[in-house]
C-alpha cells in the first residue's frame, strides 16, 4: 500500500515537471518564413488591436486553414504587432509577438498553448488563461479557437 503511494507521488511530480517544463513557451525560428497574412491596419484606438498586425501560419496550420479550421496537433500561429507612427500605411516599431501552438495537454485552453513575447523574443510569461483565452473561446468556439481564417490569406 505504501509502495503504491510512493510510486503514485512520483508520477504525479514526475508529471508536474514534465508538464512545466513542456509548457515553457519559445518562439519558434523562422516564423517569417510561413505563410503571412494580408496586412491588417486598426486604426480604431479604443481597439485592442490598434496598430498594424500579420499572421504567420506554419504548414500544419495552412492544412488546418485549408480544413474551414480544424487544426492538426503541433499547429503554429504566431502573430506581429507594429505601432501606428505617423502614417498607418507604413509599419512602426514591433511592439510585441503572440504565438498560438497546437498542444493537446492545454486542456484550460482548449487543446492551445497562448503564449506572449517581447520584440526580443523572449517569452512575457503571461497567463494564457486569463490574458488570452477568453476572446478566443468567445469568438472562435466552434473554429477550433482560431479567430482568422483562410479568408486572411493572399490567394485564398
Ligand atoms: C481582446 C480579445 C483578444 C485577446 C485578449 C487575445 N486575442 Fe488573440 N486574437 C484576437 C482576434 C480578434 C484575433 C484575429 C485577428 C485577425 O483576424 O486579424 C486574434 C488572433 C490571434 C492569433 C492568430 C490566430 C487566430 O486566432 O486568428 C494568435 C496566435 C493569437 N491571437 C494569440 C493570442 C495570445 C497569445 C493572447 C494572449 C497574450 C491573445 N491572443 C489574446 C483577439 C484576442
Amino acid at each position: 500500500m505504501k509502495f503504491s503511494v510512493l510510486i503514485l507521488s512520483l508520477i504525479v511530480l514526475f508529471t508536474a515537471a514534465f508538464t512545466a517544463e513542456a509548457a515553457t513557451p519559445v518562439l519558434p525560428k523562422g516564423y517569417v518564413t510561413w505563410k503571412k497574412s494580408d496586412r491588417k491596419v486598426v486604426t480604431d484606438k479604443s481597439s485592442p488591436f490598434y496598430g498594424i498586425h500579420y499572421i504567420y501560419a506554419d504548414k500544419k496550420a495552412q492544412s488546418g486553414y485549408q480544413a474551414d479550421n480544424h487544426f492538426p496537433e503541433g499547429s503554429r500561429i504566431v502573430v506581429e504587432f507594429f505601432n501606428i507612427k505617423d502614417n498607418p500605411a507604413v509599419d512602426g516599431p514591433k511592439n510585441m509577438i503572440v504565438l498560438m501552438q497546437k498542444d493537446k495537454r492545454q486542456k484550460a485552453t482548449g487543446g492551445w498553448l497562448f503564449a506572449g513575447f517581447g520584440t526580443d523574443g523572449k517569452s512575457s510569461g503571461i497567463d494564457p488563461v486569463s490574458t488570452c483565452f477568453g476572446c478566443h473561446q468567445k469568438d472562435a468556439a466552434q473554429r477550433d479557437f482560431v479567430i482568422s481564417t483562410k479568408k486572411d490569406f493572399p490567394g485564398k
